[in-house]
């Protein structure tokens, strides 16, 4: 909490300080769709895909990542993306359920953004956002998260003249729309990849780059635990939505998947997250309902929670405590770079009243 008070009063003092807008870079060819140049980190198997409508700039970078950060986008000018999303915690915020403006919670945790640009099938716990695109329009008019409509942060934007020259030099016009303002934050979040974790310099052949406890977690994590059935591949995530039972103990619980498509085979069904970086993302799960590492882990060597609809694949363990710490050490390795320091340094600022 001290770090959100102290980023929000970071960003503050960086508007105060009205340091001019930075000049506009060379114009952007909108008809060139070549993703930009992004520097993928070891492990990072291919550039991640970017859709045809939304290609990727610096310039429309910059601006999202300013628009990620800003809490002018906020009803009360208090939360910004990051205020839930904030890189200091792996882009969560450190708690069970996330709290927004005006100090309201919803009932979810706030997912790491972190590799969502390999998120190809729906991003939301619930995968009820079918692109970042889509995704980004969600929280600003969310009554609980940013409290502001649509209009009321358009017109909130427009009357800043560093985001106008911004939005002019990166979509052609300086009437400034929230579906342009979505694109640009859709962009920015495509460079928060990571990657060079120790798991992947040990892939790529340097046998000391893992612990022996950490390597023996990765073996268990492949065969006895079965975890890559769900978490697989370079992202640790089939991309796909399971139910290992999370909340559904709770009297009146969270459907997650089903809530969006009403398919029976959907309740209790949540989307399997990436495991990179998962050091800085507690507490666990959805609801966070997991404090710490050892608590995943011990929930999955009982078995998860019994329901009708609980996943094959999630079945008791019978770990031994060395095993149980052998795969917390291996989650441990997983924490790489390519992420990290986003935060901009000012704001374009708010026109002085006079
Ligand atoms: C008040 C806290 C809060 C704020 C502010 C907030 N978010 Fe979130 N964000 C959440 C929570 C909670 C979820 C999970 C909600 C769900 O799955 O139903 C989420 C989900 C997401 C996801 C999907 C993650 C995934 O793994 O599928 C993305 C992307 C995201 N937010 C980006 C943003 C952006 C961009 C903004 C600013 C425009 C923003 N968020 C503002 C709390 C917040
Ligand atoms: C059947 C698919 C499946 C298997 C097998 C599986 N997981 Fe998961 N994992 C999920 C899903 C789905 C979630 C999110 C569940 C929720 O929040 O309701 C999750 C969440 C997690 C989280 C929390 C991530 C976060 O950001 O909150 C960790 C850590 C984790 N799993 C580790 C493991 C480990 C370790 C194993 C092996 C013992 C494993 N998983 C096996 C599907 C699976």
């Amino acid at each position: 909490m001290s770090r959100f008070v102290a980023m929000v009063a970071l960003a503050i003092l960086a508007m105060a300080a009205c340091q001019p807008a930075p000049a506009p870079e060379k114009p952007v060819n909108q008809s060139d769709n070549n993703p930009m140049q992004l520097k993928l980190p070891v492990g990072i198997e291919a550039p991640p895909p970017i859709p045809g409508d939304n290609p990727m700039t610096p310039a429309k970078v910059e601006l999202g990542r300013l628009l990620f950060f800003d809490p002018r986008v906020s009803v009360d000018g208090n939360v910004s993306c990051a205020t839930c999303h904030n890189p200091v915690m792996g882009f969560t915020d450190g708690r069970a359920t996330s709290m927004g403006v005006k100090a309201q919670t919803g009932g979810r945790s706030a997912p790491t953004v972190i590799n969502l640009a390999y998120a190809t099938n729906g991003v939301f716990w619930d995968g009820r956002a079918k692109s970042l695109e889509e995704q980004a329009l969600g929280p600003i008019a969310n009554p609980i998260e940013m409290g502001s409509t649509h209009q009321g942060t358009m017109a909130r934007l427009n009357g800043i003249p560093g985001y106008k020259e911004q939005f002019k030099h990166v979509f052609g016009t300086d009437d400034i729309k929230i579906e342009d303002a979505a694109k640009a934050i859709a962009a920015f979040e495509r460079t928060i990849i990571s990657g060079n974790s120790s798991w992947d310099r040990f892939q790529k052949g340097d046998a000391s780059a893992l612990s022996d406890s950490a390597r023996l977690g990765w073996e268990l994590f492949q065969k006895k635990a079965e975890c890559i059935g769900c978490h697989a591949g370079f992202n640790l995530t089939d991309n796909g939505y399971h139910n290992i039972g999370v909340g559904l103990d709770k009297p009146e619980p969270d459907l997650g998947r089903y809530v969006v498509t009403k398919a029976e085979e959907d309740r209790g069904r949540f989307k399997t997250p990436t495991l990179r970086e998962i050091i800085y993302t507690g507490p666990y799960m959805h609801d966070g309902s997991e404090k710490t590492l050892e608590d995943v882990v011990e929930f999955y060597n009982k078995g998860g929670n019994k329901n009708p609809q609980l996943d094959e694949k999630i079945k008791p363990l019978n770990l031994t405590k060395e095993e149980k710490a052998n795969l917390v050490a291996f989650l441990k390795s997983l924490n790489g770079e390519g992420w990290q320091a986003k935060m901009p340094t000012s704001f374009p600022p708010d026109v002085p009243s006079k």
